[in-house]
């Protein structure tokens, strides 16, 4: 019996030596320690041994099971460990590398961007303010209070009693005075936020404040600045039309019109036949306004301008929708 356990563990070890394949060795496996391979067959015919010779052939077998089934682990191993290695080999770096889809500017904030940088170069000084506002801020220290009907002009998204989104970029001008003595000269862009959604309103929407106030401030300041503007964010042939208007922190106050720049101001769908197309609200600010953050009303004057981002957006790139702007279509997102 013993001769044929050793004789058995030889032949295992030689096949083996010679198998090519995982497959082969778990064929040879199955072959001698599977449930009915060669090795096990043996164990099975222990109890036909004398009592005397079985604990010694038994220990001996097991041990040659065991061994066994080591080898054949370890060689199922080393073919797994080639067969990665193989694969690692088979990287063909002459492929053409896979497409890396390249993000883009969002118009929106690429047009933001060209704003702030004309301003700039008026000597503008960039700022902003929080999105989440004090009542105060957006509306009191504004000249707009409690119940004021310029309040109806906004449908406001309150976070409480004393706290909303901001619905206009506004607020900034008052944080601004607040922090500093005149001269200023600032521009603040940022979101607002009213409850309000069609072809022409987003519930969240970008604006651009400006803000100018020192010594003999005038009017025509502003004219200059806000003209010298338009002819840079669109072209030389722009003009502009003031109309009076009304706001609570300005006097006067002007809603901006520019010149159809589809039609050149000869009348079209888009500026619904009238050649003009209303871009900003602007005045000189309110004496009110400046009695709240404690400026001296003797000593300055100031203009005051908001833009909106998406209107400027629409004009400069011919779109007609600006819920356009805010749903995340890359096929209209990627021609900016
Ligand atoms: N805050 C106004 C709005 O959102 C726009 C505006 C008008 C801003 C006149 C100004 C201004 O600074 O002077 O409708």
């Amino acid at each position: 019996m013993k001769q044929e356990i050793r004789k058995a563990e030889h032949e295992a070890l030689e096949a083996l030596n010679g198998a090519s394949d995982p497959t082969g060795v778990r064929a040879l496996k199955a072959r001698y320690v599977g449930r009915k391979g060669a090795v096990t067959k043996l164990l099975r015919k222990l109890s036909s041994l004398p009592a005397e010779e079985r604990p010694e052939t038994g220990r001996l077998l097991n041990e040659v099971k065991k061994r066994l089934e080591e080898v054949f682990e370890k060689a199922l191993q080393a073919f797994e460990a080639d067969h990665e290695e193989t694969l690692a080999d088979a990287l063909d770096v002459t492929l053409p590398g896979r497409p890396v889809a390249r993000g883009r500017i969002h118009p929106i904030t690429q047009i933001t961007r060209a704003i702030c940088e004309i301003f700039q170069g008026l000597g503008f000084e960039i700022v902003e303010g929080p999105d989440v506002e004090f009542d105060y801020y957006n509306f009191e220290a504004l000249n707009i209070p409690q119940y004021h009907p310029a309040r109806d002009m906004h449908d406001t998204f309150y976070i409480s009693q004393k706290i909303v989104l901001r619905t206009h970029t506004s607020p900034i001008q008052v944080r601004v005075m607040e922090s500093q003595p005149p001269p200023v000269r600032i521009i603040a862009p940022g979101k607002a936020y009213r409850v309000d959604y069609d072809v022409s309103h987003t519930p969240m929407f970008y604006q651009v404040e400006g803000l100018m106030v020192q010594e003999n401030v005038s009017f025509g300041d502003l004219k200059g600045i806000l003209t010298t503007f338009a002819r840079q964010i669109f072209d030389e042939e722009t003009s502009l039309r003031f109309r009076p208007s009304f706001f609570p922190f300005t006097e006067p106050s002007a809603e901006v019109d520019i010149r159809c720049v589809i039609c050149r101001g000869k009348g079209c769908r888009v500026c619904s036949h009238t050649g003009w197309l209303e871009v900003l609200g602007a005045g000189m600010v309110h004496p009110a306004v400046f009695e709240m953050v404690g400026y001296d009303t003797d000593h300055c004057t100031g203009f005051a301008f908001g833009m909106g981002v998406e209107r400027i957006a629409m004009l400069k790139y011919g779109i007609d929708d600006i819920r356009k702007f805010y749903e995340n279509d890359l096929r209209f997102l990627e021609q900016f």
